[in-house]
């Protein structure tokens, strides 16, 4: 059901964690199934410079998130912000269509954290 790419994202996820310094969190839950995943990440000089993820899902949900780390890593917040559930889904070489609401949490995980992001930073200015 899934292919190669995912099932490596899925078997060796990339920058899985938590980061203490992070200045942009965001928490979402999939209505669909219920599963949860969390994104933090560390803005410097408007560019991502270090994200990580916790997951608790189902494969899809985990290769999207591993996936969604390395596609922002280094881009800048606007670049960052207009990656969507697609893009990650492409870059993974397609979802199987069952699957394709498990790369919301991705999306919009990374979507809510620029936002508390960008929050936090109108608040000290
Ligand atoms: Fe819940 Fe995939 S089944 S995110």
């Amino acid at each position: 059901m899934y292919n190669e790419k995912i099932m490596e994202h899925f078997n060796n996820p990339k920058n899985v964690g938590e980061l203490d310094d992070a200045n942009g969190i965001g928490q979402v839950g999939n209505p669909v199934c219920g599963d949860i995943m969390k994104l933090f990440i560390k803005v410097e000089k408007d560019r991502i410079v270090d994200i990580r993820f916790k997951t608790l899902g189902c494969g899809a949900a985990i290769a999207t998130s591993s996936m969604i780390t390395e596609l922002v890593k280094g881009k800048t917040v606007e670049e960052a912000s207009q990656v969507t559930k697609e893009t990650v889904a492409e870059a993974l070489g397609g979802l199987p269509p069952a699957k394709m609401h498990c790369s919301n949490l991705a999306a919009d995980a990374l979507n809510k954290a620029i936002a508390d992001y960008q929050e936090k930073e109108s608040d000290e200015s």
